[in-house]
């Protein structure tokens, strides 16, 4: 902007030399010509005459170096043409904007102000003594496009515009055409967080609706074939039956799991309150999981689950972590195997994490949630293990374990039937008690979830 108004002030400056220099000389050139003639027509006499051109000229002169003196002081006028209201306030704008803001000059199409939002979007660097050339900086062609056709335009002209920077950024820029200072304005927007809420919603559905119609697919079909090339076999008719009330009970599952994710999510922003003992979380959580585990021929069995101290908790929510990663465990690990809970208390996250679930050998590790670093530090926390002796996980599905409706075991046929819910529900309740979650597994050893949280504070001695 500075580089503008400098000019401005240097053919301001020019102009006004010069129409002075004009003045000057028709002055001293009228009053000559009127003393010459009364000289000559003896109207004035020599001393006079002499006397009158002084006057004259040293009027003339005052005149003259008035505007001398301005171009003496001609860094007075480019400062004050610099400080104009109008330039001042779009900087003071521009840095008031929490949005990458930036102005280009029409006639040098150089970017004559900026932002600090923008100086890192344009990655430019200390500033330089020049302004830059918007074609130098701006790297983005649909960008510099529009600026360049904007700045072809007749003034007045705006325009507004998507880009799409790398393969998740996007960005709006909007481009005003300044009439003031015969210049460009650009804004621009970041969408990335929008688009990506937005795909994710999308996603969401396609999978959920997806999950929803097999087994309706299913049963329908059923119904077909019972009202059609089965009608009169009615020994079939109860496996298709039994079959039926298993996609049903399949769906009401996953409406159940949808409905407790977002519930979840809906009070996410609220830190629990009330205080609950951790122990008996566990034990409610293993009695209510015993007839499944003896269904299964899974032996149960809780560790540690003495003298744990308190939690500031949601009962619910942690009952449904504690079921489902046991549940979990006892649905992937075979017959005549042995699921165990262990429980405790260490000083502080990080110690509660290693204890949970980085204990064996040899075995791959993945902190699915770390808890928040000003809360892992110094606060004792419980933790929670639960150890099976299933397949294991491959090590490629441990990063996306917690993602809704992600299923590792989708290649091995999908025998075992599950919402793909359970962990994603598991990783929002501890995200809302400020705790943790972090998996270990060696495959065809067996897998260990673990989950941790701060502990309540100043618990009363028991
Ligand atoms: N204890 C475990 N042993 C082996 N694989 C597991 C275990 N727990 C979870 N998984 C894998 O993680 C996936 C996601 O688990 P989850 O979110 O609870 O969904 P699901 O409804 O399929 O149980 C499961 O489909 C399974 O592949
Ligand atoms: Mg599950």
């Amino acid at each position: 902007m500075s580089q503008t108004s400098e000019t401005e002030g240097l053919q301001a400056r020019r102009r006004s030399m010069t129409r002075r220099a004009k003045d000057f000389s028709v002055l001293v050139g009228t009053a000559g010509m009127v003393l010459l003639v009364l000289v000559l027509t003896g109207s004035l006499g020599w001393i006079e005459a002499l006397s009158g051109i002084f006057v004259i000229g040293s009027v003339a002169s005052a005149y003259y170096v008035g505007s001398a003196s301005l171009k003496t002081g001609g860094g007075d006028v480019v400062s004050v043409a610099a400080s104009t209201p109008d330039s001042v306030l779009t900087t003071d704008l521009l840095a008031a904007l929490p949005l990458p803001a930036f102005e280009v000059s029409r006639d040098q199409q150089r970017i004559v102000a900026y932002n600090e939002p923008a100086a890192s979007f344009l990655r430019l660097g200390p500033r330089r003594s020049a302004p830059p050339r918007a074609s130098v900086i701006i790297r983005t062609p649909a960008l510099l496009a529009a600026i360049e056709t904007c700045l072809a335009a007749p003034e007045g002209v705006s325009s507004s515009l998507e880009l799409e920077i790398g393969p998740d950024e996007h960005w709006r820029a909007h481009i005003h055409s300044v009439r003031a200072s015969d210049s460009l304005l650009v804004l621009l927007e970041d969408l990335t967080p929008v688009k990506r809420a937005a795909r994710a919603r999308a996603d969401f559905l396609a999978n959920a609706s997806h999950e929803l119609r097999t087994p309706l697919t299913a049963i329908s079909g059923f119904i077909e074939t019972m009202r059609g090339p089965a009608r009169e076999d009615k020994d079939s008719w109860d496996r298709f039956l039994a079959i039926m009330a298993g996609e049903t009970e399949r769906m009401s599952r996953l409406i159940a799991d949808l409905l407790s994710l977002s519930r979840i999510e809906s009070t996410e922003h609220m830190l629990p309150t009330a205080r609950e003992h951790f122990a008996d979380i566990v034990m409610n959580s293993v009695d209510a999981l015993l007839p499944l585990a003896s269904d299964r021929g899974v032996e149960l069995v809780v560790e540690g689950a003495e003298d744990l101290p308190d939690v500031t908790a949601n009962w619910d929510e942690l009952v449904q972590v504690a079921e489902n990663l046991i549940s979990n465990a006892i649905k992937y690990s075979g017959t005549g195997s042995r699921v165990v809970v262990h429980c405790g208390v260490a000083a502080d996250g990080f110690e509660a994490r290693s204890l949970a679930a980085q204990l064996w050998e040899g075995s791959e590790r993945m902190t699915l949630l770390q808890t928040p670093n000003r809360v892992a530090v110094n606060e004792l926390n419980v933790w929670m293990r639960v150890e099976d002796q299933g397949p294991g996980i491959e090590r490629e599905h441990l990063p996306r374990l917690g993602e809704r409706f992600y299923r590792a075991d989708q290649s091995r046929g999908g025998k075992i039937t599950g919402t793909g819910l359970g962990l994603a529900i598991v990783k929002h309740i501890m995200t809302h008690h400020r705790g943790g979650l972090a998996v270990e597994t060696r495959i065809g050893e067996g897998t260990a979830f673990g989950v941790w949280l701060p502990a309540a504070k100043d618990a009363p001695p028991d």
